[in-house]
């Protein structure tokens, strides 16, 4: 959440750090701004609204600068709590949350200072004056060290007019040199291309980038550090003549889930790993949003499959649920990002209680990853569009591969024949989802929709209604559909659009129970099945008919029409799909 960049070199400074917002709008778009540092003077520009709104209002001169794309947390969206936020001497960009920062404000407010934003943010400009002695470094030392909760930090001085200083806490910060000076910013794709070096601030570490130069501190010693090796992110993809990224996303489910899937048995670099397979007794799952539901389909597999007991926990409670680890417990932590807040909280208190953690996540070099024993890597490439979409496919071939590779090691056999078909079977799933645009225009208009399975349909429940809610904004549900009937039910209503996951065989009738329940109710039924013998019943207003794979991976698959019934819900309500109101890619604080 939120973006920031620093730029300092030869070119002048406005134009890249406007690129390399464009670059990290996904991580927030209510609001942007930009400063410049030229000749002792700062020049400074804010706006409500998406990074574009700068365009043409910066100034053109200047070399050193920073800037920030914002997702408000403390303050409404407006161009006052837009950053960098300015005071004395200091210009700032932050992503993160300060904590303590009611205590500091009145602190800097009994000095007399006045606040011109209602953000914890601009507490930092004032700290820094307050810190400054003539050495910009010392008081970010200084004002660092009263801040609590999560940041990024990058700050301009204007004594200082050939340094730009960085500091982080929990929130993602990169550093770079290229050919035409040197930057910063929250993630890498906004350095592609610009630089031959990058290197991630860990948390408590300070750095100051000079025209000719970049040293890293912490503790107030200077420190060395090594470059990352990125290998496998490049630049920000292009839409490749689809209208959203989302829906260009959607079309490399296929790709996803064939690069993430993994035979644990036969590769070297799982060696370690493997042992620790051999003796896990229990899992637990903690994760955020989509990844939570990855979470739950892991466990229908895992359980299923090989006998372990999984617990699946939203990463913002497992902190606060006090979690048991004993002897044999593996924490799998699931991110897309790696840098979700509430998901590495979750793991780090998992490693301090003595439980092996794996991370699993699309972006390697991520804060996930430095804290994990284990890094099991999604290869679904750069996502971009808010919602999650491919991402998702791929975590699930990445922990349906566990759960087969668990049952492989307890003499269950693997499935993995199985798994291997999935790849094939999503295109064909992706070509006949496209049909869903007609349902999706008929409940446009609707009040509110539900989504229902049992098993392994649950989770994909789950997950379509949440692709439906964020990016349509139509109040939507997901439920187990035998749990309909103890409340949910009295929603329904002549037209109320019900969405029904069928796939598990066993249990299709009791699902088709619920349906009929429905219908009596004057529901409209879409369901998506696997089994062709219920498509014609009469409760059944539309269907979309997947391929048969093994049943317990069928979310796999089935997710995929649901994911394209959001993405036109969306367009048909007007909505931009990618950029959803209030939600941002990566959720970089509790
Ligand atoms: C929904 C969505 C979010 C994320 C959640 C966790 O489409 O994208 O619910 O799944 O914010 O994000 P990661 O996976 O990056 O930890």
């Amino acid at each position: 959440m939120c973006g920031i960049v620093g730029y300092i070199g030869k070119a002048p400074a406005a134009p890249i750090l406007l690129d390399g917002l464009k670059k990290l709008e996904y991580r927030g778009y209510d609001s942007a701004g930009v400063a410049v540092l030229h000749e002792g003077k700062l020049s400074v520009v804010r706006k409500k609204g998406r990074v574009k709104e700068l365009e043409g209002c910066l100034e053109p001169t200047g070399s050193v600068g920073i800037g920030h794309t914002r997702w408000a947390t403390h303050g409404e969206p407006s161009e006052r709590n837009a950053h960098p936020h300015v005071y004395g001497k200091f210009a700032v960009v932050h992503n993160g949350i300060l904590e303590n920062y009611h205590a500091l404000k009145r602190e800097c407010e009994e000095r007399g200072e006045e606040f011109l934003s209602e953000t914890d943010s601009e507490t930092v400009a004032h700290l820094l004056s307050f810190y400054y002695e003539g050495d910009a470094l010392s008081a970010l030392q200084k004002t660092t060290a009263r801040l609590k909760g999560s940041y990024a930090l990058a700050v301009l001085c204007t004594d200082h007019p050939d340094s730009l200083f960085l500091a982080r806490e929990k929130s993602p910060l990169i550093a770079g040199v290229g050919e035409e000076g040197l930057y910063a910013a929250s993630d890498v794709p906004a350095l592609a291309g610009k630089c031959h070096l990058l290197y991630s601030l860990s948390d408590g570490e300070l750095a100051e980038l000079t025209r000719k130069s970049l040293r890293f501190f912490r503790g107030g010693e200077e420190i060395e550090k090594l470059p990352l090796c990125v290998e496998t992110m490049g630049d920000i993809p292009e839409k490749g003549g689809y209208a959203h990224y989302m829906r260009k996303e959607m079309g490399e489910i296929g790709s996803a889930i064939a690069n993430s899937l993994v035979d644990f048995a036969s590769e070297e670099r799982f060696f370690d790993f493997n042992r620790v397979l051999c003796q896990t007794e229990y899992i637990q799952i903690v994760a955020c949003g989509t990844a939570y539901h990855s979470g739950i389909a892991a466990k229908y597999a895992i359980e299923s499959l090989a006998r372990i007991p999984v617990d699946v926990t939203v990463a913002s409670e497992y902190r606060y649920c006090d979690p048991i680890i004993r002897a044999g417990t593996l924490v799998i932590a699931v991110s897309q990002s790696g840098e979700t807040a509430d998901t590495i909280a979750a793991a780090r208190l998992a490693k301090e209680r003595g439980a092996t953690v794996a991370a699993v996540t699309n972006v390697p070099y991520s804060s996930l990853t430095e804290i994990s024993d284990f890094v099991l890597e999604t290869r679904a490439g750069r996502e971009i569009g808010v919602a999650a979409t491919k991402s998702f496919n791929a975590q699930l071939a990445l922990l349906y591969s566990l759960a087969a590779e668990l049952a492989r090691t307890r003499g269950r056999g693997g499935n993995f024949q199985a798994l291997r078909l999935i790849p094939a079977l999503s295109e064909r799933v992706l070509s006949e989802a496209e049909g869903i645009k007609n349902f999706a225009l008929g409940i446009a208009g609707a009040k509110s929709a539900y989504f229902i399975g049992r098993g392994a349909d649950y989770c994909a429940a789950l997950e379509g209604s949440l692709k439906l809610k964020e990016i349509s904004y139509l109040p939507s549900e997901g439920y187990p559909a035998g749990e309909l009937k103890h409340g949910t039910l009295a929603l329904i209503e002549k037209g109320t659009p019900v969405v029904a996951i069928l796939t598990q065989s066993a249990l299709a009738e009791k699902t088709m129970n619920s349906v009929s329940e429905v219908y009596a109710r004057g529901g409209k039924v879409l369901l998506v099945t696997s089994l062709p013998e219920y498509t014609d019943r009469k409760e059944v207003e539309e269907s979309i008919l997947l391929p048969r794979c093994e049943e317990v991976f069928s979310p796999i698959l089935s997710v995929i029409p649901l994911q394209m019934l959001a993405y036109y819900t969306a367009l048909a309500r007007g909505n931009d799909p990618d950029k959803p109101r209030n939600l941002a890619k990566s959720v970089t604080v509790e």
